[in-house]
């Protein structure tokens, strides 16, 4: 297959559309979209049936867990350990930490540097609210850095600026399994001093240059939520290479305990939780990881072929990836939706018609830096006390974040488990995409 500019076709046959709008389209799977009607006017849907199920359920995962009730050993003792072991070698990490969720991994990492009121910590907009949550967790001031509209990431070029002598961590998400540009941040990091803590909630067996994301920076959080491409309903782990490091989040998220029992190191912190994993999330994990490989590399197969064909169509741009992001972990395939190149179809009018379709997606994240419910906790007794009146009124404006809010009219998702179908479907998702433009002119005004 070719790009937009290419001609020369060889796998399959590709065949031409001329849409109604007027764009050559040039995908497989798509002869004659023009003269089919698309399902949301009526036609018949791309695709009858779902996607595969998630999460996948298999009869080791229900004899670990029975294991566990019977054992009545339900507190961290054998399973936790282990998958702490098994995780972070998975990872290429010294240590790994098992937590109850990713956000009280974050919580943790945060905890064990140190951050507290009066610091800053530098988070991208386009993430899920936990990202967020643990800096006020902490009375930090969150700061946006604004995101690079075209890899949905944050943007490494605006990051510098958003550094001041009160930056205490730099949080950089990579969303949907898409990496952050790691060199770039890394550097501008160590140029300042600051520890990095990798949310990579969405990231499982990502990679920047060969290594898992979790092994670059201070320490790499994961979430294994059920939603997570490794999950265990709820779960957590910090990753870190940095064995003081390992100490400190250790004793954040267990009371104060030492890492390793009996031994000489104590680490002395000060505030902590118990932010502990339970044996029967851990003994789940450890099965749920069988064929974790083999699926990470199905997503991406499929989110290759995928983008190839939707590259092809006007008004649809892939996620780009970094040059460093050698492995995708595709917890969503994320793409941008432009109106204006679908004929002024809105991106809610698109999205209703790709559900006809019978390809399940959705719109993405919401601004997050102008989220109600942050403005309310920065006017709150304690930030207004801690920062000062002018820094809380001057807030909204010093983190404004244009290229996020265009990025957050135009992102579109398809979950993880759609990629785990096969090469024909990401073709039939592909004719979807190409009939709706066919006919976005006629669908407009339904
Ligand atoms: C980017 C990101 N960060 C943090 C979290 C928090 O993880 P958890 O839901 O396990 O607390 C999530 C979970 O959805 C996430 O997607």
């Amino acid at each position: 297959m070719k790009s937009r500019k290419g001609s020369r076709v060889n796998r399959r046959e590709f065949v031409s559309t001329a849409s109604a709008i007027g764009a050559a389209m040039f995908i497989p799977a798509a002869r004659g979209v023009a003269a089919e009607r698309p399902a949301i006017l009526g036609g018949k849907p791309v695709r009858a049936g779902g996607f595969p199920a998630w999460p996948q359920v298999t009869e080791a995962d229900v004899q670990a867990v029975l294991g566990v009730v019977r054992s009545g050993q339900w507190y961290r003792s054998r399973f936790v350990p282990k998958f702490e072991e098994v995780y972070a070698e998975l990872n290429q990490a010294k240590f790994c930490i098992a937590t109850a969720s990713g956000t009280t991994a974050l919580y943790c990492s945060l905890g064990a540097l140190g951050v507290g009121p009066g610091d800053e910590v530098i988070i991208p907009p386009y993430t899920f609210m936990a990202t967020l949550t643990v800096v006020l967790q902490h009375y930090a001031l969150p700061v946006f850095v604004d995101s690079d509209r075209e890899t949905f990431l944050m943007d490494p070029a605006k990051l510098e600026a958003a550094i001041t002598d009160r930056t205490a961590a730099i949080i950089p998400v990579h969303i949907g399994g898409n990496v952050c540009d790691m060199d770039r941040i890394l550097a501008i990091a160590q140029k300042h001093n600051i520890p990095v803590i990798g949310d990579a909630c969405q990231a499982h067996l990502a990679e920047w240059r060969g290594k898992s994301v979790g092994s670059w920076g201070t320490t790499g959080c994961y979430s294994f939520q059920l939603s997570k491409n490794l999950c265990s309903g709820e779960g957590g782990a910090i990753l870190t290479n940095d064995e003081e490091m390992a100490d400190k989040c250790f004793g954040f998220h267990n009371c104060a305990r030492k890492r390793v029992p009996g031994s000489s190191f104590v680490y002395r912190v000060g505030r902590n939780t118990n932010a502990r994993m339970t044996e029967f999330q851990a003994a789940l994990l450890l099965t749920q990881m069988e064929g974790i490989k083999e699926r990470a590399q199905l997503r991406s197969s499929n989110a290759e072929y995928l983008s190839s064909m939707l590259r092809e169509i006007p008004g649809i741009y892939p996620a780009r990836m970094y040059e460093g992001c050698t492995r995708n972990a595709y917890h969503l395939y994320m793409f941008r939706f432009v109106s204006d190149e679908f004929g002024g179809l809105s991106r809610t009018q698109f999205l209703r018609a790709l559900r006809a379709e019978g390809v399940p997606a959705s719109a993405g994240y919401s601004p997050l830096n102008k989220e109600q419910f942050l403005l309310d906790a920065l006017n709150s007794r304690g930030y207004v006390r801690v920062y000062g009146q002018e820094t809380i009124r001057s807030w909204p404006e010093r983190n404004q974040c244009p290229e996020n809010d265009k990025l957050c009219e135009e992102g579109i998702w398809l979950a993880q488990n759609v990629l785990l179908a096969s090469r024909e479907d990401m073709e039939l998702i592909a004719k979807a995409v190409a009939k709706i433009r066919a006919h976005a002119g006629e669908i407009a005004k339904v």
